[in-house]
């Protein structure tokens, strides 16, 4: 396989500053109640482990001057079509970073690209342009107003110049159907197309002259029930990569080019992605960082927040039944039984991990509801009992834009990880487990505790920082 290395802010040495050592007593208890757990559901392969950071810190220069290019896969897409209107509009002063967590104060001082030096570019499988998928996004859900879209329109179309055609492989009926004719057509060439990510990322880098690169996978969702035996190691499925098999997700390949080009991946879907054995350890052997799985933007983030509450007080939750309608292109590719069933999985998780034998019944149930646009309502019911066998119950209702609540959460994935690869940390980003509801590598899914590894991330970040200050003084 060709080997295009992207040069990931590793221009310049940075001294080393013991390996992120210092951290808050607070955190260190987070990170000891965050269990490292085994890859990929299901499968049965060596355990994760959480970045490391290499002997020298690689680095060079401050993120202020940075120009960061972010390559979304699923380029056309509801998130994707709002963080490309939200960093135009950040860039024309026309909105604030409200939503975006790496701009509150908690994460000051961690030294990340501004968002406006961001530069986007990206793979989708279906026709029309950037502009066009942000007015039917605006059409159905409202979500920019006609005079955004007019301000950020030069922008959007500067993007759709940077999006290419990407590929489908075992990537679901309903994905089938939205893509073009010329890409259902295309023969399945594996080598060829993990080839061709690394090229485009590579030129993506030289023609926009950036200092890194991070992938983000917002396509659509894989259906990902029976992984093929080559997902259990690095050389298993390079080798089957190599003889074009055509049992291999899309998404795993380019999570595969991505990671063979040294730039670091984000997988915001439930699809396999870089969540499989084979790519944590082509991750490690080749020195990136990478982090999944499904971005946490609604339901899920409310449940990892509420769960711990009848932990606190010692309440059995006999059961706990939530309800998801939504009307957007993912509700319908969610229509698909398989990957629903790939999305229910990583809802649930939630509730097991944080009650355990606390929780009696569960389920989630997920409905295409096409009035509602981007517009998700979850509703769930929990019914538990406290002293005395007495039966209560909570009810909550949770009714957010899908997008506008997952676009700022792919802005700071991209920043965070940009500066987890400067910073010289490479495999698993565990710390970053709370914009995730499946996050690969950690089993506690208590809200609060997956907070305080990212703040205890930023603690490490900026001692990093103010030991380079120190020894270029
Ligand atoms: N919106 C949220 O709050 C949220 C939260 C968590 C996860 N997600 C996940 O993010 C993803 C994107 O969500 P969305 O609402 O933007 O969906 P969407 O359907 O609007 O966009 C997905 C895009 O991916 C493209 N695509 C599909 N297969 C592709 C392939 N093989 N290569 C390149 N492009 C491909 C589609 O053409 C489409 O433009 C979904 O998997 C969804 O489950 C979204």
């Amino acid at each position: 396989m060709e080997d295009v290395k992207i040069e990931n802010a590793d221009a310049v040495e940075r001294p080393a500053t013991g390996g992120g050592a210092r951290r808050s007593s607070k955190a260190k208890g987070a990170r000891a109640r965050s269990a490292v757990s085994a890859p990929m559901n299901g499968a049965g392969a060596a355990p994760r482990r959480r970045a490391r950071r290499r002997a020298a810190g690689a680095g060079g220069g401050g993120g202020s001057g940075r120009r960061l290019g972010l390559w979304l896969i699923g380029a056309k897409g509801d998130v994707a079509t709002t963080v490309s209107v939200g960093i135009e509009a950040l860039r024309l002063g026309l909105t604030d970073t409200t939503g975006i967590v790496t701009e509150c104060h908690e994460l000051a001082g961690t030294d990340l690209v501004p968002v406006e030096g961001i530069v986007l570019g990206g793979y989708d499988v279906r026709g029309g342009s950037p502009l066009d998928a942000a007015r039917n996004v605006d059409a159905e859900s409202g979500l920019f107003g006609a005079a955004l879209l007019d301000a950020v329109a030069p922008g959007l179309e500067a993007f759709g110049a940077r999006i290419k055609s990407g590929f489908i492989q075992r990537s679901g009926p309903a994905v089938e159907e939205i893509a073009t004719a010329a890409i259902r057509k295309k023969v399945a060439r594996p080598s060829r197309w993990v080839s061709g990510v690394k090229r485009d990322l590579a030129r993506f880098a030289r023609e926009n002259a950036l200092d890194a690169v991070v992938v983000v996978n917002v396509a659509s969702t894989e259906p990902t029930d029976e992984p093929p035996a080559c997902y259990a190691s690095a050389d298993a499925l390079l080798a089957a990569i190599a003889k074009d098999d055509a049992g291999i997700h899309a998404s795993v390949l380019y999570a595969t080019g991505a990671i063979e080009a040294g730039c670091p991946y984000v997988n915001f879907t439930p699809s396999f992605g870089s969540s499989i054995p084979a790519l944590a350890e082509l991750a490690e052997r080749r020195g990136v960082p990478h982090m999944g799985r499904d971005g946490k933007t609604g339901e899920t983030l409310v449940k990892a927040a509420l769960a711990p509450l009848f932990v606190a007080r010692n309440l059995q939750v006999l059961s706990w039944t939530g309800q998801n309608i939504l009307g957007n292109r993912d509700g319908r590719i969610l229509e698909d039984p398989t990957a629903k069933r790939s999305k229910s999985i990583g809802k649930d998780q939630v509730l097991k991990s944080v009650l355990g034998d606390r929780l009696g019944t569960s389920r989630v149930g997920i409905d295409f509801v096409p009035s509602l646009g981007d517009w998700k309502t979850a509703w769930d019911l929990i019914h538990f009992q406290g002293f005395l066998g007495t039966k209560m119950t909570l009810q909550f209702t949770w009714q957010g834009a899908d997008s506008a609540l997952a676009a700022p959460l792919v802005i700071d994935l991209a920043r965070l990880a940009e500066r987890a690869a400067r910073s010289g940390r490479s495999g698993l980003l565990t710390d970053l487990a709370v914009f995730f509801k499946n996050p690969d590598g950690v089993e506690d899914h208590a809200l609060v505790h997956q907070l305080d590894l990212l703040l205890a991330f930023a603690e490490e970040l900026r001692s990093e920082g103010a030991a380079v200050l120190e020894a270029g003084d």
